[in-house]
């Protein structure tokens, strides 16, 4: 596969398993491409714990991390490297706030998210936060699309 541009920047998005479910893998994709950003790589896939567990290790002593872990590893998600100017904050900003219940009106979680369940949070996408955040993400879910020297 042809190797993402060093030049551009890349978030990761996760459709997650709630919303691949609802069948609400479109419109997550239309809203980022009607925005003017590009898909650079797309799979649909059942993610492994130890997948899981590297992509949220900053959340590993965290209560709520082995039911984040069973949430996103209950059925396929869908993995997105999305590309385009300002895409990590402007993809966060998309989606909304971690809690669907308080995400605004015209976010993804505010429009799609319903619950504020405990123990784990069922709110639709992932989005990278950070450049740091997201040169590891890439990394994890998308070996094959970034160069390694
Ligand atoms: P976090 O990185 O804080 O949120 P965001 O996804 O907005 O960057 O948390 C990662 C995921 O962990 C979050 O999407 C849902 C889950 N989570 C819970 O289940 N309970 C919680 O109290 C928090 C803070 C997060
Ligand atoms: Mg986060």
């Amino acid at each position: 596969p042809e190797l993402l541009d060093p030049d551009k920047e890349h978030t990761l998005v996760l459709i997650k398993p709630d919303a691949y479910e609802r069948g609400l893998t479109g419109e997550i994709l239309r809203r980022i491409e009607v925005k003017g950003y590009r898909l650079k790589g797309l799979k649909v896939k059942k993610a492994s714990r130890e997948l899981l567990t590297a992509h949220y290790v900053e959340h590993k002593d965290q209560p709520f991390f082995p039911a984040l872990l069973d949430y996103m590893s209950s059925g396929p998600l869908v993995a997105v490297v999305v590309e385009g100017d300002r895409v990590i904050e402007g993809f966060r900003t998309m989606m909304g706030q971690t809690n669907p219940t308080l995400a605004a009106p015209g976010t993804i979680r505010g429009d799609l998210g319903r619950d504020w369940k405990t123990p784990a949070v069922q709110n639709v996408v992932h989005g990278s936060d950070s450049p740091t955040s997201a040169d590891r993400e890439i990394a994890l879910w998308f070996p094959e699309l970034v160069f390694k020297d």
